[in-house]
């Protein structure tokens, strides 16, 4: 089947930027969210996003008037329109496997209903679906339009065509696959998030400030920000439920969220998304 229309559910940081790359990439998108703010906010970040791209030469004027043209709803009510389904919605697992209940029933049969989730079994979210070989996991990195690559994740019932058909549209979309097993945090999360999670620890424990802390990674390892200023653009809500993923379903204490990252998302202070997390935005 052609892919030419695309809905994407879930318009917070991930959903947003996957919903313009589509958009881009000369799609017919889609944007759903149940909460009118995140789809304001995310209209403005395509709007500011895509116009910078545009100052830049990346994208041209035809590509960014077809991310002017994303459609914003409220409800799944146009998703039997869609050739390609891609949930991007917040990081917790019994939302997810609601989520997915919902699209299964919304979206035509034999389309593709693909999960961003950074950590959670595709395996699990599969089976929340009557077409299980149908269900694959394809996760985007932050910022979406700038990061070329998109983590794959084959479930245990996923077939070879929902493979082949998901790294077809990755590289349409320009993006550079590379396939994980079904494991907790996949390859990426399972490596990055340990590292964010010692940060954590290591300021924590006052081994050093957190300017050092990012200097050290920064200068020192060559990564291009921070760990701690990671943290907070990915958001410390998603990093603590992926710790949590990892923690539980891994069964080992060397993935216990540290305390400190526990209390700031207690308090409310998740990073970039609400102005305040290890820095101030
Ligand atoms: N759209 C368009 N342009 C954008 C943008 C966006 N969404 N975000 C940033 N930019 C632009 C900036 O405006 C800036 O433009 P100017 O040069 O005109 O000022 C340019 O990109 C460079 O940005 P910065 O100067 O702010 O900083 P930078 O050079 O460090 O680049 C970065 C920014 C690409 C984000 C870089 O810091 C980086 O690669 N950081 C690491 C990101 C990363 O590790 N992402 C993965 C997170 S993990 C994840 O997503 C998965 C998960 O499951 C948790």
């Amino acid at each position: 089947m052609t892919i030419k229309t695309i809905f994407v559910v879930g318009a917070g940081t991930m959903g947003n930027g996957i919903a313009q790359v589509a958009a881009t990439s000369g799609y017919q998108v889609t944007c759903m969210d149940v909460m009118p703010a995140a789809l304001e906010k995310a209209k403005a970040a395509i709007a500011k996003s895509t116009g910078k791209l545009l100052e830049k030469g990346t994208i041209t004027a035809e590509q960014k008037a077809n991310a002017d043209a994303i459609q914003f709803v409220s409800n799944m009510d146009t998703m039997d329109a869609a050739d390609f389904v891609i949930e991007a919605a917040t990081e917790n697992p019994e939302l997810k496997f609601k989520i997915f209940k919902e699209m299964d029933a919304a979206a035509r049969r034999g389309v593709i209903l693909a999960s961003n989730t950074s950590s959670i079994s595709i395996t699990k979210i599969a089976a929340q679906t009557n077409r299980p070989e149908r269900v694959i996991g394809m996760h985007f990195m932050n910022p979406v339009p700038l990061m070329r690559l998109v983590e794959i994740i084959k479930g245990l019932a996923t077939s070879e065509e929902t493979l082949s058909t998901t790294l077809e549209l990755c590289k349409v979309m320009g993006k550079e696959a590379w396939e994980a097993n079904d494991s907790p945090g996949f390859i990426s999360n399972r490596i990055l998030c340990p590292m964010i999670n010692e940060a954590i620890f290591t300021l924590q424990e006052g081994i050093g400030t957190k300017e050092a802390i990012d200097a050290v990674m920064k200068l020192g390892m060559n990564h291009p920000m921070g760990p701690l200023a990671l943290a907070d653009l990915i958001g410390l809500d998603v990093v603590l439920s992926i710790m949590e993923v990892l923690h539980r379903d891994l069964g080992e204490d060397k993935y216990r969220p540290a305390p400190l990252l526990r209390k700031m998302v207690d308090a409310g202070y998740l990073g970039r998304k609400t102005g305040r997390g290890f820095y101030n935005y």
